[in-house]
């Protein structure tokens, strides 16, 4: 993958160790002439400190864990560490339902399993995501089409769907990126009217709202990941919220080995269908109880924190943040994420831009490369089990199909992201961002010619 930084490594890279807030070191023995140049000419860092580690963890972890083991009850069953998370993740959401899985990747493979995707089947997805939104799709052996990306957003441009739509379309899926809402007033009625379910990947979105409802709601189902970088974690582990019953039926069947619900312990249920074992264990879901106890307070503070950092950045030229959609009444701002102009900034390369922001004692990554030209996605087309399924003509056909994405283009090459954990310290900590990136912008022509 050409990712400039995997996001997780981002986020590892992030924090500092331990659950401490940043430390605020005082600047001493610099002229003052140094004061105000970048950290990479041989000024003081703007963020000397580091920034809050991630994951957040005390006691009530320790005596989940400890908990469990010692109930000697490592495996869901009523009553049990999967099926109260489940009840408490359900009541969080607003959801009717919860399956608890083994990973965000696994939610969604639940969830297009209990679709019935298979060959001959396309699904949407939006190129600007993680890698998993495309492997669930090509694991069921279905072709993911790529509908190009909203500039502005970063998000799925909704407005795009309708003309990607064909008679093998089984679904939509997609994805809140970076915790922010995509569109889902236009991706609903595009989907009402085609009568195609949505898939929320919500893997970023943990609390996210749309129009005061929590995403991963508003679709036939809502998938999220609780892997170690997310906002609400349990190491590895993931979801399937959905409004639906028979569809909650199908998605425990399929991650039960297409086994049914045992109607008590005393008795085990029939193989009923498709299924594989993409279970949570106690362990983690115990994790998630203690994790869950923080994760509003802590939402709460990542939301405060990215307004104003918001404010300060719309004054900076060549700073752009991700438009939020009107109809988003909350972020979960798993990533911070804005555009860079280099123009605004004497030309000073993007590249050249995050080295001095890292300079300064704040972490950025550029973000996603471009996975609709991704060469292992390109390897599909000369993937033998999808010439066997497709043809040669189709799948030629699906690869310049899916490299058509000008706008991804831009915004893979323009993108900056800052990590959850940079949104959970003081204000002033946005500050500092922001100072960070004036000293920039003010000596940006010397920083280019470095
Ligand atoms: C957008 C998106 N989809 C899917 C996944 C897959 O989740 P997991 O790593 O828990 O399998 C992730 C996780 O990184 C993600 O960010």
């Amino acid at each position: 993958m050409k990712n400039n930084l995997n996001r997780r490594d981002f986020i590892r890279a992030t924090s500092v160790a331990g659950t401490g807030l940043a430390l605020h070191l005082p600047t001493v023995g610099r002229a003052a002439s140094d004061v105000a140049k970048p950290a990479l000419l041989g000024g003081p860092k703007a963020h000397p400190g580091g920034y809050p580690g991630w994951p957040v963890f005390d006691q009530t972890e320790d005596q989940a864990l400890l908990g469990t083991l010692r109930s000697g009850h490592w495996f869901r069953g009523n009553g049990r560490a999967v099926t109260t998370f489940e009840t408490e993740f359900a009541r969080l959401t607003g959801a009717q339902h919860c399956l608890a899985t083994s990973s965000g990747t696994a939610a969604l493979t639940a969830a297009l399993g209990a679709l019935d995707i298979g060959p001959g089947d396309e699904v949407i997805i939006p190129p600007y995501t993680f890698v998993a939104t495309y492997n669930v799709v090509t694991l069921h052996h279905a072709l993911p089409i790529f509908v190009d990306t909203d500039r502005e957003s970063f998000q799925i441009d909704a407005s795009k769907i309708d003309a990607a739509i064909t008679k093998e379309t089984k679904a939509i899926l997609p994805v809140h990126i970076g915790g922010s809402p995509t569109d889902l007033d236009r991706i609903s009625e595009v989907a009402n009217a085609r009568q195609l379910p949505v898939v929320e990947d919500a893997c970023q979105a943990h609390l996210a709202e749309w129009r005061g409802r929590k995403v991963g709601t508003l679709g036939r189902a809502g998938c999220f990941s609780f892997q170690a970088s997310k906002n609400l974690t349990s190491g590895e582990g993931g979801a399937v919220l959905t409004n639906d019953e028979d569809f909650a039926n199908r998605c425990y069947n399929f991650h039960y080995q297409g086994r049914g619900r045992p109607v008590n312990s005393a008795n085990s249920a029939d193989t009923e269908s498709r299924g594989t074992n993409l279970r949570l264990s106690e362990f983690q879901a115990s994790l998630l109880m203690a994790q869950m106890t923080r994760v509003v307070e802590q939402t709460n503070r990542r939301t405060k924190n990215a307004n104003h950092l918001t404010k300060l950045l719309t004054e900076i030229p060549g700073i752009t943040p991700a438009r939020l959609y009107e109809g988003v009444t909350r972020s979960a701002y798993h990533l911070y994420m804005f555009r860079y102009d280099p123009e605004r900034f004497a030309g000073l390369s993007r590249g050249k831009f995050l080295a001095a922001m890292n300079a300064e004692g704040v972490p950025c990554s550029g973000g996603y490369g471009e996975l609709n030209k991704d060469a292992y996605v390109s390897s599909l087309a000369r993937n033998k089990h999808f010439l066997k399924i497709y043809g040669e003509q189709r799948m030629q056909q699906w690869l310049e199909q899916n490299r058509n994405c000008p706008q991804n283009e831009k915004v893979c090459a323009e993108a900056v992201w800052l990590s959850q954990n940079q949104l959970l310290g003081p204000r002033e900590d946005m500050e500092q961002i922001a100072d960070a990136m004036r000293k920039i912008q003010k000596h940006a022509g010397e920083l280019a010619k470095r």
